[in-house]
């Protein structure tokens, strides 16, 4: 049985101690970050994080974030603590940026996939800053979803995905954010963007100088139509296919001509394809990264086959959300 505990961010005391207990007790809480909904566990409890790459059916070498609610407790997990991660800590957080740092040996190997290295982030939701500060211990979460899906962003996608295979869920609303957080590796001599996400690398540039960008090697924008449905592994994020494209409407409107049950997020004030399921989208980046997971959830519940999302622009503020659709869309 998974609890549901409902939670607004003054007036939860009672829900937070529960939520706290089971964590302390080796248990699994998934709880709302200003990002998307985490599945948490107590980070120095090998067992209890083995609960969660179990619950989730993730592969064991992907490491975990460990989510902290002071930077004291972040630097009590690494071995070495740069004075580029004092800088970003004090620019960023709270908020949507992880940074990766060598690990003092007390961090199971687990939590970090074998590797030297750990990832530790101090969330800005005041819902989870309470509940790691009353479990008193570093939390590991990774998103709440099973492997290879959707991220959550509402307790509603964390229980679609697991209910039954944790202990609680942590039900504050929305998330805000909606992407995950930007993941940055500073063991290495230039610190190297792992993972783009809110927090732009300009921004990043700003305080600690230029780091490594690995650019993404696939196009993300893909004409030729993708095979029949049902012939492709589904296994990827969302349960529809996704693909982008410059001209959505017209692919939209040529799949559904084809038979295909086709979902499309139209990006602003582009043209419509009334044949297909259409979800008008923001143009702007940051309205659009918190809408997009609720978005391809709506789609996948109304059991569409394909998805065809409208190309965003290439620009760094719209870098995360091109991101995810490149991973979604990929085969
Ligand atoms: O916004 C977020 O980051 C959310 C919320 C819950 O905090 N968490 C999240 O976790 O997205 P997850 O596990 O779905 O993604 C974590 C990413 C993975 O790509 C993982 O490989 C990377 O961070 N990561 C974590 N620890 C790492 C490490 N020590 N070295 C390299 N990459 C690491
Ligand atoms: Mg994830």
């Amino acid at each position: 049985m998974t609890e549901i505990l409902p939670a607004s961010e003054m007036f939860s005391d009672d829900v937070i101690a529960r939520a706290a207990e089971i964590l302390r007790g080796g248990g699994l809480v998934a709880f709302p970050t200003e990002t998307v909904y985490g599945l948490g566990a107590n980070a120095l409890d090998a067992a209890a994080v083995a609960r969660i790459f179990a619950a989730k059916g993730r592969p064991p070498n992907n490491p975990v974030i460990v989510h902290v609610a002071s930077i004291a407790e972040a630097r009590a997990l690494a071995e070495e603590w740069p004075s580029a991660a004092d800088r970003l800590a004090e620019r960023f957080w709270p908020g949507p940026l992880t940074l990766v740092v060598r690990k003092r040996p007390h961090v199971p190997a687990i939590v970090t996939g074998g590797g030297p290295t750990v990832g530790v982030r101090l969330p800005g939701h005041p819902l989870a800053r309470q509940l790691i500060a009353a479990a008193g211990l570093p939390v590991a979460a990774p998103s709440a979803n099973r492997s290879n899906s959707i991220s959550p962003t509402t307790a509603e996608h964390v229980l679609k995905d697991l209910t039954g295979r944790i202990d609680a869920v942590l039900d504050g609303g929305p998330t805000t954010g909606g992407l995950e957080s930007t993941v940055l590796d500073l063991s290495t001599e230039i610190a190297t963007l792992l993972r783009p996400g809110l927090v732009a690398p300009t921004e990043i540039e700003q305080i600690i100088g230029p780091i490594v960008q690995r650019r993404a090697d696939a196009p993300i924008e893909r004409e030729a139509p993708l095979p029949a449905p049902g012939q492709f592994p589904r296994h990827y994020a969302p349960r529809a296919a996704m693909q982008c494209a410059a001209e959505g409407h017209k692919l939209a409107a040529r799949l559904a001509a084809e038979g295909v049950r086709v979902g499309r997020l139209v990006l602003d004030a582009r043209p419509s394809a009334p044949s297909a399921i259409e979800i008008l989208m923001p143009g702007e980046p940051i309205e659009y990264a918190a809408q997009l997971y609720s978005a391809l959830h709506r789609l996948d519940d109304l059991g569409v086959e394909q998805i065809v999302v409208d190309l965003p622009p290439d620009t760094e503020p719209w870098l995360a959300i091109r991101d995810r659709l490149r991973r979604g869309s990929l085969q």
